[in-house]
């Protein structure tokens, strides 16, 4: 059975890499890895293949930045010719950016049958791009494999057929689980001189978030009276960068002398720094499941999750974006009053496991 795997960005690769390694296992499948280069930069890319042990992508298409449609069109003109060469059993795609959306479309349009790793969940918001690249693919692949029982339920609600659906876990828990100890090794606590007291952990790219003015401004004005009481450490996207470097919330947001604001992170760096912290505020999907997986109490600068389990069971709750609700939440989380937290069902490290086992049995029948 050949199976491509599609990967284009940052959150993807977390989630091919329990996959790929999962492949090595079974003679029987043939996997060849493509990068649409949606994400290009170094510290968005390369670091994690060379973190997490994911072989170097058989293709790149080098696609890069553009705008929504001009990055799709462009991922599935230059996707197309690849199926028609390699001619696969199978195109798997995995989460919701528009690598997904894109290489899926290019896939059933051939006649291959599509996967989709992550199915299932919804926000309800149809403003959010990741939300209709969500609908979509789900809407045309034949196998959708989900990490929540809320997806397993959105899908039947849609008309998906039940045969099709099937509960697995968590890819992106796998690779966390996998890498749990060597990531305590990371030294990055010392390189950003932080201490036991207690830090704050913000990621902020979103669109909503950080390409409105207003909303920005709200976040803002909240992390303002945070740092005052905690260094809060910021890791930035290069889609906020831009946004900071061209706008006076930039200098602002650098005159707060506790807040740190760093280049982006490997993995490894990465998770040390969530698990040590005292709190994580975000807007992230990915981050609300792996705080709840580390029992970590995560602030979600959003309206609405795709993901509620973590906000059912896990750690994680939803604030929005008003500045004294993220105040008020920020305060309950250091007094040590934040809700009992625990793991949802099956996010237990073997979720590409189960994948890779159900693929073999419904595609070699
Ligand atoms: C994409 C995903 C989002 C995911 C996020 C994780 C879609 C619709 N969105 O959003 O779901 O949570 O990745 O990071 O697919 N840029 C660089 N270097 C890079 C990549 C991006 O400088 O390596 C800059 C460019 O200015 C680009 C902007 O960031 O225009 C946004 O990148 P893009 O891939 O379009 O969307 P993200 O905001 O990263």
């Amino acid at each position: 059975m050949k199976i491509i795997n599609v990967v284009g960005a940052r959150p993807n690769f977390m989630k091919i890499a329990p996959l790929m390694a999962e492949y090595k296992k079974h003679n029987a499948i043939q996997p060849l890895l493509v990068h649409t280069g949606q994400h290009y930069d170094e510290k968005m890319s390369d670091f994690f293949f060379r973190q997490l042990g994911i072989p170097q992508p058989d293709i790149n298409l080098e696609i890069g930045s553009g705008s929504h449609a001009v990055q799709t069109a462009e991922i599935m003109k230059a996707f197309e010719p690849v199926c028609l060469e390699h001619k696969p059993d199978v195109v798997l795609v995995v989460g919701d950016v528009n690598s997904t959306i894109a290489c899926g479309l290019v896939a059933v349009k051939l006649g291959i049958k599509l996967v989709h790793v992550e199915a299932g969940l919804r926000s309800g918001d149809r403003s959010m791009p990741e939300e209709i690249n969500r609908i979509l693919t789900d809407s045309i692949s034949s196998l959708l494999f989900c990490t929540e029982q809320s997806g397993v339920d959105n899908l039947l609600a849609e008309g998906i057929s039940e045969d099709k659906i099937f509960l697995v876990g968590n890819v992106m828990i796998d690779t966390l689980l996998k890498n749990r100890a060597e990531a305590e090794k990371s030294n990055i606590l010392n390189r950003l001189n932080l201490n036991s007291d207690g830090f704050t952990v913000l990621t902020l790219h979103r669109p909503a978030n950080v390409d409105d003015k207003e909303t920005f401004i709200q976040i803002l004005d909240a992390l303002e009276v945070i740092q005052v009481d905690m260094p809060i450490v910021f890791p930035v996207h290069p889609r906020t960068r831009n946004n900071l470097s061209s706008s006076f919330l930039g200098r602002r947001m650098k005159q707060l002398p506790n807040l740190c604001l760093i280049d982006p992170l490997g993995y490894l760096d990465f998770l040390k720094l969530m698990s040590c912290a005292s709190l994580v505020l975000t807007d992230s999907g990915g981050i609300q499941e792996e705080t709840t997986v580390l029992k970590i109490p995560c602030i979600t600068l959003r309206e609405n999750t795709e993901r509620p389990v973590t906000v059912e069971i896990g750690s994680n709750q939803i604030v929005g974006t008003d500045t004294e609700k993220i105040i008020e939440a920020y305060k309950l989380a250091v007094s040590g009053n934040w809700h009992e937290s625990q793991i949802p069902p099956l996010w237990d490290g073997k979720a590409a496991q189960r994948i890779v086992k159900i693929m073999l049995e419904i595609f070699s029948s």
